[in-house]
């Protein structure tokens, strides 16, 4: 019998064990935005939380920013990127259609090693992604899996609309996935959902193979977002909590077992309704949507990034993860936090 093709390869945990963030350094305040649009600071603030939001350079595109993210990632890790074996990126704002925004973070970073390919869930992209990854780690298949949640929302912004322009901010996150050692617990679980009947409601209409590019699509703005605001808050409101609390009641735990939680930042008031019915203070809950706004994919690496920064999160802590976004995807991901 040939051992290599039946041989069980041994199932073991994967664990984050590096991060690293970047937004770019150009940021527009809400007074920025009072002097763009008929809107105010208070307005903004109440609604949603937002003060000020990072915003790509001219030229700078998402690719710039997942390698920007991957290789502070690398560094603080001390590792070469030709260890890298997996590149996946979760995005919605790829550099272009094809190819892969994974193939030019690959080139931009020199990771000659690895394969890799994009995943688009929207908000929820990057839960999704990390638990692409932690399997191809579990399954013994790959040792070192980069995973990055990266979006230029404002190539999609139409910067007149005042009902989108002040949410959305551009960043990335990146993540090193790699293979828990003995006792530790990493990436423990995770409770993934998508419902289609909520497509309409948050989406970029045209430049897909529905509506190709036409000078009729332009002349209508259907190149930019598109949002009923009131059907995603409703949606995510409720969606949030739920799907934080279906992975903490399958592994027998509530919100006070939790050190923290790390959501999707899209508005405040959605972080606070879902800390509310997990039963967690804030000061367990990671909120960066002031200094951020919306970053879509990379709202829940930069949270992480932060809570690491702050101090929030320490080894061993048990950490959910939490997401709702367009289409409709909702996640959550159950982890112990494996770093000092
Ligand atoms: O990450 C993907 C998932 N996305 C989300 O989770 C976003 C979910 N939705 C939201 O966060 C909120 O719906 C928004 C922040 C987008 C909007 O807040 P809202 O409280 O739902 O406002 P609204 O859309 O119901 O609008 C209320 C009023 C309207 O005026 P009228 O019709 O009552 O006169 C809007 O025209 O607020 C007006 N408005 C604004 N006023 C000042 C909308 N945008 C603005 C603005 N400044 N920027």
């Amino acid at each position: 019998m040939n051992t290599k093709l039946t041989s069980q390869r041994l199932l073991q945990r994967a664990k984050i064990s590096s991060i690293g963030t970047y937004v770019p350094d150009r940021v527009l305040t809400n007074a920025d935005f009072e002097r763009m649009v008929d809107t105010s600071n208070e307005w903004i603030l109440e609604r949603t939380g937002i003060r000020e939001r990072h915003i790509a350079a001219q030229g700078q595109a998402t690719s710039d920013l997942a390698a920007e993210a991957a290789r502070r990632c690398l560094e603080l890790r001390g590792m070469a990127p030709d260890e890298v074996e997996v590149i996946i990126v979760a995005t919605v704002s790829p550099d272009m259609p094809f190819p892969a925004t994974a193939c030019l973070v690959q080139g931009k970073i020199g990771a000659h090693q690895a394969w890799g390919f994009d995943l688009g869930a929207a908000c929820s992209g990057f839960l999704y992604a990390l638990q692409v990854g932690a399997k191809l780690i579990e399954s013994g298949a790959q040792k070192t899996v980069m995973v990055i949640g990266a979006d230029t929302m404002s190539s999609f912004i139409d910067y007149s609309d005042r009902s989108t322009c002040i949410l959305f901010g551009d960043g990335a996150g990146a993540v090193l996935l790699e293979a828990a050692a003995e006792g530790e617990l990493g990436i423990i679980d995770y409770a993934h959902e998508i419902d289609g009947s909520g497509a309409s409601a948050l989406r970029l209409p045209a430049g897909g193979s529905l509506l190709p590019a036409s000078a009729e699509t332009v002349a209508n703005k259907q190149h930019y977002v598109h949002q009923d605001g009131q059907t995603v808050y409703k949606f995510a409101v409720r969606k949030m909590a739920e799907i934080a609390e279906k992975v903490l009641d399958r592994n027998g735990l509530t919100g006070q077992d939790l050190a923290c939680l790390i959501p999707h930042q899209a508005n405040r008031r959605i972080i606070e309704s879902t800390a509310q019915r997990l039963g967690l203070p804030l000061d367990r809950v990671i909120i960066n949507i002031d200094r951020f706004g919306n970053t879509t994919a990379a709202t829940v690496p930069l949270a992480m990034g932060t809570a690491r920064d702050e101090a929030r999160i320490k080894r061993g802590d048990l950490v959910v993860l939490a997401s709702v976004g367009a289409g409709f995807t909702a996640g959550a991901t159950l982890l112990r936090w494996e770093m000092d």
